[in-house]
């Protein structure tokens, strides 16, 4: 069979060879957007979200919200205005589906779990595999009643009994279970704490306050009160998770000299940066402000050459993201890489650890995988190859970001997954320079 037939969907292919410049605006923030969009659903009045991230994710939990009564008008520019429902949900009558997006599922049956409105939350196949005990475990604790299909969607949010509120330690790195138990936390009886060791993001708690919410932080512990939301006006950083794709490529392209304006940079989202700079990569923070709680900056990224690194299992949640683009990065780099406690890769919208191992063993390169332990030898890919992004929008645009660095042409299938989270990809690394065939 010829290879090429087995890649189906739309085809990426990023050429090699041409420095990268210009100024970049990327899209707002996957995680600030879904945030948004729920807190001003669950608000009592009007909301404006400014610089909303327009991809399939954030449109399936706009529609969503829709089903449930909030008024979600996406205006041209990415502006939304969003009229809440005050908690008082409707009952949306047909299966609420979320698509691809865990966010958008584990964060509004959060919401939705306090306010005795029945709904079915599920997704497509890639969500139904992934696990939902995590968030079912604490909220049923807190008086819940979710029904699944062995931990996994649908979920079906039975009308119960005012939720009790919970003190909660997070037993792994998931910024989405914390918010679920805090979204929760907003109408349950008393206060609800969360004990967050891992430093997840902390785009909740920050947002809370501008809805009107109280949210006392003392180190690990977010404590939100419960009560009223309050519509809010909200602007909506660049995703840094999508800046990475970019950052990367013009540290791969030689005489790249790129700028990408108004990123997030909030600490626990830098992750990579920090070890990209200390894997010898320029990158310039200019510019840092406050936006609306959200620390903002403007970066400058020269190409240059990169060593190998050690990545502790304490710097993966700052990173989880940015992780597959990390392994191209450090396969292309002198030296190995060790990157510690990679294991929560396995339960992201593919099993990334097994979809970067066959992409990049497609090029010739190993990642080997020792208890979520990873290791990459660097010193360059090896070949082109023909991949498959594995039905996940970052590990498509990781190898097809390879593409910079191989020495042969590297084609992704599978490529449409792009749309996730960053449909603009293709035309963004085109704005910059590069050459780049995709539908
Ligand atoms: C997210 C948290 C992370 C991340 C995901 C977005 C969020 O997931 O991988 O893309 O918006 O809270 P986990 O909480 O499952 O680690």
């Amino acid at each position: 069979m010829n290879a090429a037939a087995s890649t189906p969907g739309a085809r990426l292919q990023v050429a090699p060879g041409v420095p990268l410049s210009g100024t970049l605006r990327l899209p707002g923030d996957k995680s600030i957007t879904h945030r948004a969009l729920i807190l001003a659903a669950l608000a009592r009045g009007d909301s404006i979200v400014r610089g909303t991230l327009d991809a399939a994710d954030t449109r399936a939990t706009a529609a969503a919200l829709e089903r449930l009564g909030a008024r979600v008008d996406w205006q041209p520019g990415n502006t939304v205005h969003v009229t809440g429902t005050g908690g008082r949900f409707e009952s949306p009558g047909v299966t609420l589906d979320l698509g691809n997006s865990g966010t958008g599922l584990r964060l509004l049956a959060g919401a939705l779990a306090g306010y005795g409105v029945g709904a079915t939350l599920t997704g497509d196949a890639s969500l139904k595999r992934r696990p939902m005990q995590r968030i079912i475990e604490p909220l049923e604790a807190m008086g819940a009643r979710i029904e699944s299909r062995e931990g996994r969607a649908p979920l079906v949010l039975r009308p119960g009994a005012p939720l009790r509120a919970l003190h909660y330690r997070l037993p792994m790195g998931s910024a989405q279970v914390k918010s679920a138990v805090l979204l929760a936390g907003l109408n349950a009886e008393g206060d609800t704490a969360v004990e967050d060791p891992y430093r997840t993001r902390d785009h909740t708690e920050r947002m809370l306050p501008l809805f009107g919410v109280e949210v006392d932080r003392v180190a690990n512990f977010v404590t939100v009160r419960s009560g009223a939301l309050t519509g809010a006006e909200v602007g909506v950083p660049g995703d840094i998770s999508s800046a990475a794709f970019l950052i990367a490529a013009a540290l791969l392209s030689p005489g790249s000299d790129l700028v990408l304006e108004q990123v997030g940079t909030n600490p626990t989202r830098t992750g990579l940066i920090e070890v990209l700079r200390r894997m010898g990569a320029d990158i310039e923070l200019r510019d840092e402000r406050l936006a609306g709680g959200e620390p903002v900056a403007d970066l400058r990224v020269k190409h240059g050459p990169l060593a190998g690194t050690q990545v502790a299992a304490r710097e993966i949640p700052g990173m989880i993201d940015e992780l597959p683009v990390l392994m191209v990065l450090a396969a292309v780099a002198s030296g190995p890489t060790v990157i510690e406690g990679a294991d929560e890769l396995r339960h992201k919208e593919s099993d990334r650890i097994a979809a970067m191992q066959t992409g990049l063993a497609g090029l010739g390169v190993e990642l080997r995988d020792e208890a979520g332990t990873l290791h990459l030898e660097g010193g360059g890919l090896k070949s082109g190859g023909i991949l498959d992004g594995a039905g996940d929008h970052r590990v498509a645009m990781a190898l097809g970001i390879a593409g910079l660095a191989a020495p042969g042409t590297v084609t992704v299938g599978g490529a449409e997954w792009i749309a996730t989270s960053f449909p603009d990809f293709p035309t963004l690394l085109r704005a910059a320079g590069a050459e780049v065939s995709f539908p």
